[in-house]
């Protein structure tokens, strides 16, 4: 069916406004030839001087408009807020929902009757999505594509990952500030996001798998050609949509968000990638919860050979044939009907797809663990479930009882961690509370709570961490996160003390406070009412009405009403 073009309603209409509207285009040297009937595409460009990851997409967006053009539609880039990982206090998250709406009111409100999002960054992509699923018009990802892999003193570096690898190599005295300015220059080195599979990579990849972008999108480097080929191909689709579909709600179906979990936890994606999911399909009322991210990580063998847990980057994942090829090799696994923006079923779209012999993503056959990398606890320091990344810890650590060394806050933890006289013993358990969407505020990326100097100085590279935070995708350790509820909002994980029995059991999927029932309600009932963090602004509306982690952090009156 081919859908009414909602532009005509701006421009074809026969009050005075629609004649003002025309008139401001004429004012831009467009003629009615130009624009007179066509789609009108909206390109949401979140590029920006201050998401240095993002910034290329001024010339992405170039090339959307050429395809724009090309398939005889008229195209109008927009920007909305961007949201870069590096640049932004207390968090990018904090600000992720508020870039969702930015997104959602621009696409309402003005004439469009289509629209490619383009992102990048780890906040980006999702909350692209989200506007999008709430505004209901057709919609079509591109993803900025990662950076070149870094290179430093012959070896391959991934951002993130081998950063935090090296500056503990600097704070333990085997490196000095030259090695470190050598690697600043090599580790990062052209335009795109962190190259390995941290969030941003595992966000293209969910853009991918659930089937809002062109086949091939999410992997091919920020720099090569292809990317902007691909951009060019999106906007001559995007001019497709705006009259035959499918929209956001069509393709964002629950099969649709199994096939992206499956993919998930094939490429040992980042625990970002959960939170992100679960707010997405809230903005559609499609059911999902933690328990589906646990049964299909239980069916979803890993297959990715990626860091952080292993070896190669988004680069090698785009030459080895990228979502493609992963998604192809997982066909059996995958809900083979669901519907993408070619308004193809996913099946359909992969026919074409050839795989060829490579290293980087194996096959059903000879995967790199049998089940994906992400399990689900619980128990009674997390009532409503906690993630922890397996792919990325460590297996002697996956069954722990340990005294508990407890941290109020992110400066309490990096003075203390950083203390050489701090002693730790290495079946200590490290937490980390208040850094929750509450606590942080606005759930920041602390919860790879950093080795103490004392552990490091004695060779040991891992210990159990906990907190009710996230952490970086590109980051790596036995370490337990989005505790729910959090400790800002009284949760259990706010009354452990120090030298309490705290146990991990991942085997069990279990994380315990081993105190009796008594003691744990008593220790609650006496806990001392929070002060705010915000008591005006966009920070008060958000501690009004952001959801824990385990519903995906999206704020209440934003979720689809049914
Ligand atoms: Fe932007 Fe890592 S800092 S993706």
């Amino acid at each position: 069916m081919v859908r009414k073009l909602r532009s005509l309603d701006w421009f074809d209409s026969r009050e005075y406004y629609s004649f003002a509207r025309r008139s401001t285009l004429r004012a831009q040297g467009l003629t009615r030839a130009a624009t007179e009937g066509k789609p009108v595409i909206g390109i949401c460009n979140t590029a920006s001087d201050l998401n240095p990851c993002n910034r290329h997409l001024t010339q992405v967006s170039e090339a959307v408009k050429r395809g724009v053009w090309g398939g005889g539609g008229f195209p109008c880039e927009f920007p909305v807020i961007s949201l870069g990982e590096m640049f932004l206090k207390p968090s990018a998250m904090l600000y992720r929902n508020l870039m969702s709406m930015d997104v959602e009111e621009m696409i309402r409100a003005n004439p469009l009757d289509a629209v490619v999002l383009l992102g990048g960054c780890d906040k980006t992509i999702p909350a692209l999505l989200m506007g999008a699923a709430s505004a209901n018009i057709p919609a079509i990802v591109v993803p900025g594509g990662p950076m070149l892999s870094g290179t430093f003193r012959g070896k391959t570096l991934g951002s993130g990952t081998d950063g935090r690898k090296h500056f503990d190599l600097y704070r333990s005295g085997k490196l000095d500030e030259e090695d470190m300015q050598e690697l600043e220059c090599s580790i990062a080195r052209s335009p795109g996001h962190c190259m390995v599979m941290g969030t941003a990579s595992s966000m293209a990849l969910v853009a991918e798998s659930l089937g809002m972008t062109l086949p091939g999108a999410a992997a091919w480097p920020a720099v090569d050609a292809r990317r902007n080929a691909i951009a060019e191909q999106s906007g001559t689709h995007a001019v497709r949509m705006a009259t035959h579909g499918p929209t956001p709600s069509e393709v964002l179906t629950r099969p649709a968000f199994e096939n992206a979990i499956t993919a998930l936890m094939a490429a040992g994606a980042s625990t970002n990638a959960v939170v992100h999911l679960l707010a997405i399909a809230g903005r559609l009322g499609v059911p999902l919860t933690l328990d589906d991210f646990e049964f299909i990580s239980s069916k979803s063998p890993l297959l990715a050979d990626l860091k952080p847990h292993g070896q190669y980057l988004m680069e090698d994942f785009a030459y080895a044939g990228g979502a493609e090829t992963l998604l192809k090799y997982l066909l059996p696994l995958l809900n083979t009907d669901a519907l993408t923006i070619t308004g193809q079923p996913l099946a359909k779209q992969l026919a074409t797809h050839n795989t060829h012999e490579q290293q980087v993503i194996r096959s059903l056959n000879d995967p790199l663990s049998p089940d994906g990398g992400i399990k689900v606890l619980r128990g009674n320091l997390s009532p409503n479930g906690a993630l922890i990344k397996t792919s990325a810890a460590s297996e002697h650590l996956l069954v722990t009882r340990g005294r508990a060394i407890v941290f109020e806050s992110k400066d309490e933890m990096l003075e203390k961690v950083n203390d050489e006289s701090f002693q730790v013993a290495e079946d200590q358990v490290l937490i980390l509370r208040n850094a929750g969407p509450h606590g942080g505020p606005g759930f920041p990326e602390w919860g790879q709570i950093p080795m103490p100097k004392s552990l490091m100085v004695r060779g040991v590279t891992d210990v159990v961490r906990m907190s009710d935070a996230r952490m970086s995708g590109t980051s790596y350790g036995t370490v337990v996160l989005h505790i729910s509820p959090e400790a800002a909002v009284g949760g259990p994980l706010a009354i452990v003390q120090n030298d309490d029995i705290v146990s991990l059991n991942v085997h069990e999927r279990a994380i315990n406070l081993e105190l009796s029932q008594d003691t744990i309600s008593q220790r609650l009932a006496s806990l001392p009412p929070r002060t705010p963090a915000y008591t005006r602004g966009y920070g008060s509306l958000f501690l009004k009405h952001v959801e824990q982690a385990h519903l995906g952090c999206d704020f209440d009156f934003l979720k689809h009403n049914r």
